[in-house]
């Protein structure tokens, strides 16, 4: 039926075209949370490089937790929001004590540790573990909203639930992981917030905003 045609035709166009970017070479939990913490607040182009200096400094959990706090903050030096790596380093503390190197494998298990909330915790989860859950970011938020014409306010703390549940329908539980990256990699592409190109993407015929001219008007917005 139409969500399965929706799955099908997606996941065909990202094992086509999915960007080959450094962090989607594994799976490994900590590849994938050092790039998701880095994504939040700058330009994939701009996180690669710092990813990849990152990854030979501090090749793996334990070593993060012990970094001296000179060589974490050189490491971050031009990314900013000194918070998020200093967060990062509680975090690999607390993996490594109190789960014994062994992480946490569900997003509800993830969200307890410093500095990871429900996006975060969601593409950790789905990417690392294939734990059938939505990772709803600003670019998930826009890319559903214009699919399915969801008109709730994405101001409102609120209507994250509401994306959730939607999300939950349509999500691939047999690839949740590239079911939501995916999703990113056409927040980025066609279905970008000012310019998109939806009459050539490739889930064009479910994008219910475009089919009915509507797409600027999504995500619904109110300033606060
Ligand atoms: N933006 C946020 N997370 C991303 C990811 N995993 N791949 C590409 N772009 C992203």
């Amino acid at each position: 039926e139409k969500i399965k045609a929706f799955q099908t035709t997606l996941l065909t166009w990202y094992d086509r075209e999915k960007r080959d970017l450094p962090w989607r070479k594994d799976h490994a939990p900590y590849h994938i949370w050092v790039s998701e913490i880095m994504l939040q607040q700058t330009q994939v182009q701009t996180v690669i490089p710092y990813y990849q200096r990152f990854m030979a400094t501090f090749p793996t959990v334990a070593d993060l937790a012990t970094a001296p706090e000179g060589e974490l903050l050189k490491a971050w030096a031009g990314l900013g929001y000194y918070s998020r790596v200093r967060n990062m380093q509680k975090a690999a503390q607390q993996i490594m004590d109190d789960y014994q190197g062994d992480w946490p494998q569900t997003a509800a298990e993830l969200e307890k540790l410093a500095g990871i909330g429900p996006y975060t915790a969601g593409a950790i989860a789905s990417i690392a573990f294939n734990e059938p859950v939505p990772a709803v970011d600003g670019n998930a938020f826009r890319v559903f909203a214009r699919l399915f014409e969801i008109d709730a306010d994405i101001a409102k703390p609120q209507t994250r639930q509401l994306f959730y549940n939607v999300i939950k329908e349509v999500i691939a539980t047999d690839r949740p992981g590239d079911f939501n990256q995916a999703i990113m990699d056409l927040g980025s592409s066609y279905m970008t917030a000012k310019n998109p190109d939806s009459a050539h993407s490739p889930v064009r015929d479910f994008n219910q905003a475009y089919l009915d001219g509507k797409e600027l008007d999504y995500p619904v917005k109110s300033k606060k």
